[in-house]
């Protein structure tokens, strides 16, 4: 069956932590769902040393799973932006630089695959969409959590079966815990010109389900009114809580990040009318939900759901059929949506007093 589907070919730029889950995940073997086949056609990275650290780190031991294929190397990200073999480039350097290095492939007629946070603000991310959309490219934020199959399972349950009757509110977290005073200056988490704080690193999980859970139709509805609060460390922010007010239909979000506490394994709960879901794992990488009804015994109904490796897969899997299917944006995360949620958390930075060197608000 494997042969039928789909084949799409890898440019990889960057070889930082997110590269190598996501290269790791595509030269899995198989899992749930699987949609497509994956090529790692091309790496690029700062030094050609580095990216051949990553060749024989991350894409060497799994050769094998690679359709034969064994990927250049460049020691920049131009050659990859530039090479005739590879479908898609995946953008996976820190989010300050996403902006350019999204033009510059699209602008080389490239579709795109960009990590989250897509850029540092609204206005960047409107520049970016509309390029792609002049181009004719395929563009998508990688925000791997909403390919989930269990999303479509809670979302199903949420509002097709209505199991916990009327939805009414969701709390959601996403906390680490380090000192980001103690980061060595050039970090991602604690430099703002590469766009530190939580909000843009994990905060946007937390986002994410709150407009997963709490939106019928997500992206398509009622847009929520935002109230938000932030705690600053040395410029950097490192506490972010929001409330998305949903005033048509009632619900309210209450959604939190931070690097100072670490979260607990269940981040999330969603509350309805006639019961509770709560929802286990990492909030990046959720495992496992509970239904329990109100007044139920016992501990509820677990749904749990296989995920071999990390779960990067099933974004790539629907790049893949996007391209296969000649659509220019994923219908899950459209380039509204990414718009959108940077506008979201532009509101709540507004709000809450983090900026970025380069915010023009
Ligand atoms: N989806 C997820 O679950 C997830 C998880 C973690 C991070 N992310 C996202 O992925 C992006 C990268 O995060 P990461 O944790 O992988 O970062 P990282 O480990 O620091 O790697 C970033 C890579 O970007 C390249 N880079 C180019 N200019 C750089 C500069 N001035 N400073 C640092 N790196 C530079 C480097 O690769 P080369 O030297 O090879 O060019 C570096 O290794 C962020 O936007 C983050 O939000 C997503």
């Amino acid at each position: 069956m494997a042969d039928k589907l789909p084949t799409v070919r890898w440019g990889i730029v960057a070889t930082g932590m997110i590269s190598s889950w996501f290269v790791t995940d595509l030269l899995l073997p198989t899992w749930p769902n699987k949609r497509a086949n994956h090529i790692i056609q091309s790496i690029g990275s700062s030094s050609q040393s580095k990216g051949q650290k990553f060749y024989d780190d991350y894409v060497l031991p799994n050769l094998a799973q690679n359709s034969g294929v064994n990927p250049k190397v460049y020691p920049d990200y131009n050659s990859v932006y530039n090479d005739p073999d590879v479908d898609v480039v995946y953008i996976g350097t820190p989010h300050s630089f996403h902006k350019q290095n999204c033009i510059d492939a699209i602008n080389a007629g490239k579709n795109v695959l960009c990590e989250k946070a897509f850029t540092l603000n609204a206005a960047d991310a409107k520049e970016v969409t509309q390029l792609a959309r002049e181009k004719g490219v395929f563009l998508m934020e990688a925000m791997w959590t909403r390919f989930y199959p269990l999303i479509a399972e809670l979302r199903r349950l949420l509002y097709e079966e209505k199991v916990i009757g009327r939805v009414w509110r969701t709390y959601a977290d996403f906390g680490l815990s380090y000192d980001v005073e103690s980061l060595p200056d050039d970090s991602r988490l604690k430099n703002l010109s590469l766009g530190a704080g939580t909000l843009l690193d994990i905060g946007i999980y937390s986002l994410t389900w709150g407009v997963l859970t709490l939106e019928e139709n997500v992206g398509k509805g009622e847009h929520p009114k935002i109230i938000a609060t932030q705690t600053l460390q040395g410029g950097v922010e490192t506490l972010s809580s929001w409330i998305f007010n949903y005033s048509e239909t009632g619900r309210h979000g209450i959604l939190t990040s931070t690097s100072n506490v670490p979260v607990a394994r269940s981040f999330a709960r969603v509350e309805g009318s006639k019961g509770v879901i709560t929802i286990h794992g990492a909030t990046s990488s959720p495992e496992s939900f509970t239904v329990k009804l109100h007044g139920e015994e016992g501990e509820g109904k677990l749904y749990e759901f296989e995920k071999p490796g990390r779960g990067f897969y099933w974004e790539a899997d629907a790049v893949a059929v996007d391209l296969s299917e000649g659509r220019k944006e994923d219908e899950i995360m459209s380039l509204a949506e990414t718009e959108r949620i940077m506008g979201i958390m532009d509101e709540i930075r507004r709000q809450g007093g983090a900026r970025f060197p380069s915010d023009t608000f």
